[in-house]
């Protein structure tokens, strides 16, 4: 992968940027991609199968099976791909806080993977991130207990240095959270009727419906993928019954930013973002989602229309306009159409207020700073596993502030928490910001200040990772470790065998 990854690289600085000026205008006319009205929408809406566990022992008992298989997804032939308990993606786990969750991952491919809870508030060695090495035919049985408010979180594999082709094959599935907050309000909860979840991702297919794996030769990011899928599914649409539709977004895409809105550019509520509702319902138009970001909003329907979400070009966030062309951001796609019924169930009005926010505002214990730089560097590092950069406290909060140096993009995701932007460039953040993250966009030079606090789960010597989740960077080594100290401890050594993760 290394190899190609450099002549990748290469290829963007030399290729791209010295190609003939007439070339380069026509790569740069034709690198933008248009599927407005072009979807055909004849496949039924895949939900992925909700799974609540086995009530065993006082726990629920989650098994998810790492496999491979064939997946029907363009006309013509099957795709292979890999899956959770099935050929592609995974069950939608749903728990409330409070439980005690309990595991078994079995992998039976042929290499080495992991799952990571992405979002999830755990111990270290319940993380799922490059230590928790599964062989193949291994198994590995994380447990803990869920304590934190009630979203959308979601599960991938995330194997040092193979965590983008793991994911592209189709290894990644939802995890719902409900709480006494989420049940008191009036907000639709029927899964797969009027609380539907997309997980949507751009894919590349050969002409054997084959997924192509290299790198777009254009991109600074990895693979730019010229099809949009939902749920897995091609063309999807989604018949709608109720008169309010809530849709839970993620991007899930190694590395394409979208830009979500309807094609008659309707207005929408935003409920909720990664970690959590927000504060009050936020009207709009857009939702920009970077890989790995949610969006959990509320859309009204109207008997007997149909309505397409699509993702729009990125307005300007400050990318260069070569990268932005290179990197899709200029790239306009049909996602789902809603095929609203011509009798439409009531749904009660959403609610004013949501969940209560308490801002993170004790005097920070640390204040850190991180530049993401290249394709591969934070501070200057690459990721490496037996590294740890630093160590946090327990019971403290923290101030990163965390700044993409370069003219093209990046995000930032941490394990372990939920965040709070505290600030962007010195002002408040928009309200999509403004409630729990675990991955934000960083547009080009400036600073997000992020307040964490960290709580309950201490390991001295295994750590939780910080990285881009563009999933190409991370991969590239745009990723850093760090621990949570207990009182008294001081950051120590990589275990051994945590270490033996890395089989690139
Ligand atoms: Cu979604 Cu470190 O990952
Ligand atoms: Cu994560
Ligand atoms: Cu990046």
């Amino acid at each position: 992968m290394k190899r190609r990854t450099v002549m990748t690289l290469s290829a963007v600085g030399a290729g791209v940027l010295a190609l003939p000026i007439a070339g380069g205008a026509y790569l740069y006319t034709s690198t933008r991609r248009d599927t407005a009205g072009d979807v055909p929408f004849d496949n039924p809406l895949a939900v992925p199968p909700l799974d609540e566990g086995d009530l065993r022992g006082g726990a629920r008992n989650f098994s998810l099976d790492a496999e491979a298989g064939e997946t029907p997804i363009k006309p013509g032939k099957a795709t292979p791909t890999w899956g959770f308990n099935g050929s592609y993606l995974g069950p939608t786990l749903r728990a409330r806080r409070g439980d005690d969750l309990r595991f078994t991952v079995r992998n039976h491919l042929e290499e080495t993977t992991t799952v990571h809870f992405h979002g999830a508030h755990l111990p270290a060695d319940c993380d799922g991130g490059p230590h928790q090495a599964i062989e193949p035919g291994g198994s590995w049985e994380p447990e803990w207990t869920v304590d934190q408010p009630a979203t959308m979180l979601w599960y991938h594999p995330h194997p040092h240095g193979n965590t983008a082709r793991h994911v592209y094959r189709g290894l990644a599935g939802l995890i719902l959270i409900d709480d006494d907050v989420s049940d008191g309000l009036d907000l639709p909860r029927e899964y797969g009727v009027d609380d539907v979840p997309l997980v949507v991702q751009d894919r590349n297919f050969d002409g054997d419906n084959a997924l192509e794996e290299s790198e777009t030769w254009t991109s600074t990011t990895g693979i730019i993928g010229e099809d949009v899928i939902v749920n897995g599914t091609y063309g999807p649409y989604f018949e709608a019954t109720t008169r309010r539709l809530r849709l839970r977004i993620l991007n899930g895409s190694n590395a394409r930013v979208m830009n979500f809105a309807f094609d008659d550019d309707r207005e929408f509520l935003q409920i909720g973002s990664d970690g959590g509702l927000l504060t009050e319902p936020h009207r709009t138009r857009r939702a920009l989602l970077s890989p790995a970001e949610r969006a959990d909003i509320v859309v009204d329907l109207e008997p007997g229309e149909t309505v397409v979400l699509r993702s729009l070009p990125v307005e300007d966030v400050g990318v260069g306009s070569i990268f932005k062309r290179f990197n899709g951001m200029d790239d306009r796609l049909d996602v789902l159409q809603i095929r609203a019924a011509d009798e439409l169930a009531d749904s009660p009005e959403v609610p004013a207020k949501l969940a209560e926010i308490a801002s993170l505002s004790d005097e920070p214990a640390a204040e850190r700073s991180f530049r993401l730089a290249g394709f591969s560097t934070i501070n200057g590092d690459s990721m490496d596993m037996n590294r740890i950069d630093f160590g946090a406290q327990v019971d403290t909060v923290e101030e990163w502030t965390v700044r993409n140096t370069d003219e093209y993009h990046h995000n930032f995701h941490v394990h372990d928490v939920q965040f709070q932007v505290a600030s962007i460039d010195g002002e408040a953040p928009p309200p999509p910001l403004a409630g729990w993250k675990d991955t934000v966009f960083l547009e080009p030079n400036r600073d997000y200040r992020l307040r964490m606090r960290f709580d309950q789960y201490t390991d001295p010597d295994l750590p939780y990772m910080y990285h881009c989740h563009i999933l190409f960077h991370e991969d590239f080594g745009m990723m850093g470790q760090f621990v949570v100290l207990g009182e008294g401890e001081e950051v120590g050594t990589v275990p051994d065998m945590a270490a033996h993760g890395d089989h690139g």
